[in-house]
């Protein structure tokens, strides 16, 4: 987080100058972070400066905060202006999709694209809304502004230090920043406003307000939960088919302004066996997209009875879009109605089918992760094709898989697999799950450390005798949910 960094919006903005494509539509509702980051990538990054005016309906054209000696009139005044500046410079045109129904506009902004390629000039349409008439399509350069990132939130934090004249060390201001993962710009600075009226102060004393705020501001339903802790996909062991689809769909949603809607990954489907690693994939796919994780507690939505479960569902699936882009996470999707499906109030029905259209309709930008473990619960229609772009079955891992397994969570507790036999015990846990696998390292370590020794064979091979797998106390339902997959789900890991 060094004030060299380049935050990922100022990298996609300097992406779409650097390709020298004149007219750009940014989307976004965060007028003052835009217009920031444009003066930042009109300051360029090594001597390249290009002037940057803004202009807006009611104050006219600025230029260095100040109003321009030239006033152009009205918005085709102001093209005519782009028209003839004789530098090269970037010009944000606030709001101005209000005027794009004007087909002298249109005319004119085609006129621009035309004038001002190879002059270094640019005219960037800022908007909240997404609105482009057809004829522009091909000249427009249509861009969103990803959600702050470390980089820009760390700038964030350093600004507001300096208001207040305080010193912030590096790490300290690493803690803020973590606390505001997950919010707007806006969002976050108000966040810390409200923090520093509260402490009086700016240090990491205020994070838990920090994180009180990001919950009342996510939980404007009180059904959704920002999930900090994503995790990355090599902490995910097997599952070959799974990685490889998330990273091949990766590429397909972060361009899906530019392709036909039917072929933007929309969301898959986990489900599997009790403790194979659905929630951990679910927590990587955000990992993988890059994108804040947002879950959604299926046990909250039924908690006050199948009556109100319907709108607040529907309210939490609403509330989602004002996020995106972002990834939501139906957790355990199938829950609630476990609870009620021997009611006929018709309610599961409508929930479902709400869904279902939701999923149909729901903003390009959100990414649907859902995991279920009684997948039989769930209405055919929500498996078809179409809805999910893929059902994903999580079996009990394979040897191999098994010795990942135990070697990425070894790792992930300070000790090197190296040493110890673990292609031996990943060929004697036959029917374990991942969890069962963890459960069983932790066992080791907790013996070795009783012990005052380092972890080795002595204490790995004995902890195997500590756990019974589900698989076979409970033999019959991972069978049935094995045979029901069989057929209608693809398997996350490779064939062997
Ligand atoms: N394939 C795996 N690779 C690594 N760890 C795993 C795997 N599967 C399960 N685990 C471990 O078990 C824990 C519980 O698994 P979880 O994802 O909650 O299972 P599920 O949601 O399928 O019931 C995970 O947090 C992880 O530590
Ligand atoms: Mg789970």
């Amino acid at each position: 987080m060094t004030q060299e960094a380049e935050s990922k919006s100022l990298a996609a903005i300097r992406d779409v100058i650097d390709s020298a494509r004149p007219l750009i539509y940014l989307q976004s509702s965060e007028e003052d972070r835009a217009c920031a980051l444009l003066a930042q990538a009109a300051a360029g990054r090594g001597g390249a400066k290009m002037d940057l005016f803004v202009w807006s309906v009611t104050d006219g054209l600025q230029h260095g905060g100040r109003s321009a000696k030239a006033q152009p009139e009205g918005p085709r005044g102001m093209l005519d202006y782009v028209i003839v500046h004789e530098k090269p410079a970037i010009f944000v045109l606030k709001d101005f999709h209000e005027y794009l129904g004007d087909a002298e506009i249109r005319r004119r902004l085609r006129d621009i694209y035309a004038a001002c390629m190879n002059a270094g000039k640019f005219a960037v349409i800022l908007a909240p809304v997404r609105r482009i008439p057809e004829e522009l399509h091909r000249e427009v350069a249509y861009l969103t502004l990803p959600p702050p990132d470390v980089v820009e939130l760390g700038g964030l934090v350093r600004e507001e230090a300096e208001r207040l004249g305080a010193g912030l060390a590096e790490d300290q201001a690493y803690m803020l920043v973590r606390a505001l993962q997950g919010l707007t710009f806006n969002e976050a600075r108000h966040a810390i406003r409200r923090a520093v009226a509260v402490h009086g102060k700016l240090d990491p004393s205020v994070v838990p307000t920090l994180q009180e705020e990001k919950r009342l501001l996510v939980r404007k339903t009180g059904l959704i939960e920002y999930v900090p802790d994503t995790a990355p996909i090599e902490d995910v062991g097997g599952v070959e088919v799974l990685k490889k689809w998330l990273t091949e769909r990766r590429e397909l949603f972060y361009s899906r302004e530019s392709l036909s809607a039917e072929i933007v990954p929309k969301g898959l489907l986990l489900m599997g066996v009790s403790g194979c690693g659905k929630s951990l994939s679910a927590r990587s796919v955000a990992n993988v997209f890059e994108l804040p994780l947002y879950r959604i507690d299926m046990v909250r939505v039924f908690a006050e009875g199948l009556g109100r479960a319907e709108r607040l569902f529907a309210d939490a699936c609403r509330a989602m879009e004002e996020v995106a882009p972002a990834i939501i996470w139906f957790d355990e999707i199938e829950m609630g109605i476990s609870a009620h499906h021997q009611e006929s109030s018709g309610v599961l029905d409508r929930i479902f089918a709400f869904f279902l259209t939701w999923m149909q309709e729901k903003p390009l930008g959100l990414f649907v992760a859902a995991t279920a473990n009684r997948i039989d619960l769930l209405p055919a229609e929500m498996i078809r094709k179409g809805r999910f772009d893929q059902v994903f079955f999580l079996d009990l891992p394979d040897k191999d898989e098994r010795q990942q397994i135990f070697e990425i969570h070894l790792r992930k507790r300070g000790v090197d697999p190296a040493g110890l036999s673990v292609e031996l015990v990943a060929s004697r846990t036959d029917g374990w799950t991942g969890a069962e696998i963890e459960q069983c390292v932790v066992a080791a370590i907790i013996s070795a450390r009783l012990a005052n020794e380092p972890l080795t064979d002595k204490y790995l091979l004995p902890s195997l005798r500590q756990i019974v797998p589900l698989s076979k106390t409970m033999k019959e339902q991972v069978n049935h949910i094995r045979s029901w997959a069989f057929d209608r789900a693809v398997r996350a890991s490779a064939k062997k």
